[in-house]
C-alpha cells in the first residue's frame, strides 16, 4: 500500500422489508403503529404525505388516518397537517412543489428519529422519498404504495427521484426505506388504466427472471383484467419477491455497473412518457418498450418467433395498446424517430456505456452493448403499422413479420 493512501472497506447492511397487510388505517390493525414505534420508546413524530388521487377517490381516508393516529397517540403522533401531493408525474416535475415538501419537513422539525409516511403512486413516492432522503441526510421513510405499479415495483425498491431538464429521474438517491407496507384495499379505487399499467412491470420481471411466473401471468390474464384481487395479490407478491431478491443478491444494489436487467424495455419507455407529455403512464410505456425490445430480439434472431408472439399476445390480452401514436414522432429536419434519442439518454443515465437488456428466451435476459438502430426502426414500424390496436395473435404475427 502506498504511504499517501489510507484505505478501508466499508460494508453496509440494510434490512429491507415489504410487509403485506389489509386495511392498514383501521384502528383494529395495529401493524402501522407497531412498525412506526418499533425503534423508539417515546412517541414518534410522523409527517404524512399523501397522493391527491388517493384522497380524491377515498373521501373519508384522511379522517380515518387521523382517527388511527388519535387511537395510537401514545406511540405515534402526526406533527404536521397531512400534505396532499398532486398525483401522477406532476409530483416529479415541479421544483416549487419539491421545495414545499422540504419546507413541511423543516417546519415539522423532523429529525433523524422521525418518520416520513409516504402514501401514493410511484410518482408521489419517488418525489416524497427523495425529499426525505436528503433532509438531515436521510429521514426514515415508511412507504405505502397505492397503485399496482407502486406495490409491485416503484415503491418496493430502494430508488427515488424527480425529473429535471426534461429527463426522468435526473435527480434522486438510493435510500432503502425503513419499511414498505402493501395494502391491497388501497388498490380498490384505482381506475382500470392504473390497474392495468402495473402489470407491465410484472411481465417485465417475469420475462427476465422467472419463466414460470410468465406462464402464470399468461394463464391468469383474464382474471387479472377482470380485477380478481386474489390473482392480483399473487402477482404483486411474486414481483416483490423477485425485486427484493434482485436487490439483495444481484450484486449491484446501487447500480454502479452498466447492467440494468430490471430496466428491460425502459430505454424506450422513458422516452415515450416524455414524448407524450406524460399522458402515457409509466406502466403503459413499459409495455410498449417491452414490445419493441421483444420484436427487436426476434428480428435479431436471439428470440424465437413463437416466444415473441406469446409475449406480444400476453401484453395485448392484458389490455395494452402497443401502437401508440408517439412512436411516430419524427425530427422535423432529419426525419429520424425521436424515440431513438431514448437510447443515448439511457446510455447517459447509466454512465456512458450502452447496455441494453434483450431476450434470448422467456426468462433468459441477454445483455448487449450495441444496438442496430435500423432494426429498432423496423421493430417500431411493426408496431406503428398496427396503430389502430394490435388485437389478435394473427396481427401479432404480422407485426413480427416486418423483416
Ligand atoms: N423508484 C423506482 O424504482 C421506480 C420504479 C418504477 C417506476 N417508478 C416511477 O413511478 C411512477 C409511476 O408510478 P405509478 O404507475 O404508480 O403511477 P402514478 O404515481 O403516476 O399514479 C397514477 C395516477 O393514479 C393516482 N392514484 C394513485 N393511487 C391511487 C389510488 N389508490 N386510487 C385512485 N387513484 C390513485 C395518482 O393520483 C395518479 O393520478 C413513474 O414516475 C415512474 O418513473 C419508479
Ligand atoms: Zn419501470
Amino acid at each position: 500500500m502506498s504511504s499517501n493512501e489510507i484505505r478501508s472497506e466499508i460494508r453496509l447492511s440494510f434490512d429491507h422489508r415489504v410487509i403485506f397487510s389489509e386495511n392498514i388505517f383501521s384502528v383494529s390493525n395495529p401493524l402501522l403503529a407497531d412498525v412506526l414505534s418499533q425503534t423508539n420508546e417515546s412517541t414518534v413524530s410522523v409527517s404524512l404525505f399523501i397522493d391527491g388521487g388517493v384522497v380524491q377517490f377515498n373521501s373519508s381516508l384522511l379522517e380515518k388516518i387521523q382517527n388511527y393516529f388519535d387511537f395510537y397517540s401514545k406511540r405515534i403522533q402526526l406533527v404536521s397537517l397531512p400534505f396532499v401531493v398532486p398525483g401522477g408525474e406532476p409530483a416529479k416535475n415541479d421544483e416549487k412543489l419539491f421545495r414545499e415538501l422540504i419546507n413541511v419537513m423543516h417546519d415539522a422539525k423532523l429529525c433523524r428519529h422521525s418518520y416520513v409516511l409516504a402514501v401514493g403512486g410511484g410518482a408521489v413516492l419517488d418525489s416524497v422519498c427523495f425529499a426525505a432522503s436528503i433532509v438531515h441526510r436521510g429521514i426514515r421513510q415508511v412507504r405505502i404504495p397505492t397503485t399496482v405499479l407502486a406495490q409491485n415495483d416503484a415503491g418496493i425498491g430502494i430508488k427515488n427521484g424527480i425529473d429535471l431538464f426534461g429527463k426522468k429521474n435526473f435527480l434522486g438517491t438510493f435510500y432503502p426505506p425503513f419499511a414498505v407496507i402493501n395494502d391491497c384495499f388501497l388498490l380498490l379505487s384505482l381506475n382500470d388504466r392504473e390497474w392495468r399499467n402495473g402489470m407491465a412491470e410484472a411481465v417485465k420481471v417475469a420475462l427476465i427472471r422467472d419463466p414460470e411466473f410468465f406462464c402464470w401471468i399468461e394463464e391468469n390474464a383474464d382474471s387479472l383484467v377482470c380485477r380478481d384481487m386474489n390473482a392480483m395479490k399473487i402477482l404483486i407478491r411474486r414481483c416483490a419477491e423477485l425485486h427484493l431478491r434482485h436487490i439483495e443478491l444481484g450484486g449491484d444494489p446501487f447500480e454502479r455497473g452498466s447492467m440494468r436487467p430490471l430496466d428491460f424495455g425502459h430505454w424506450a419507455a422513458h422516452k415515450l412518457e416524455h414524448l407524450s407529455g406524460f399522458k402515457i403512464g409509466h406502466g403503459h410505456a413499459v409495455a410498449v418498450g417491452i414490445a419493441i425490445d421483444v420484436i427487436y430480439s426476434c428480428l435479431k434472431k436471439h428470440l424465437s418467433f413463437n416466444e415473441a408472439q406469446r409475449i406480444l399476445s400476453c401484453l395485448i390480452r392484458l389490455g395494452f395498446d402497443l401502437g401508440v401514436a408517439e412512436l411516430q414522432i419524427a425530427h422535423p429536419i432529419t426525419g429520424s424517430l425521436l424515440l431513438l434519442e431514448g437510447l443515448s439518454e439511457f446510455r447517459e443515465h447509466i454512465g456512458g456505456k450502452l447496455c441494453i437488456t434483450l431476450l434470448s428466451g422467456i426468462g433468459k435476459p441477454l445483455e448487449v452493448d450495441e444496438v442496430d438502430t435500423a432494426i429498432i426502426v423496423k421493430a417500431v414500424h411493426g408496431l406503428i403499422k398496427k396503430q389502430e390496436k394490435v388485437h389478435t395473435s394473427a396481427e401479432c404475427s404480422s407485426v413480427l413479420s416486418v423483416q
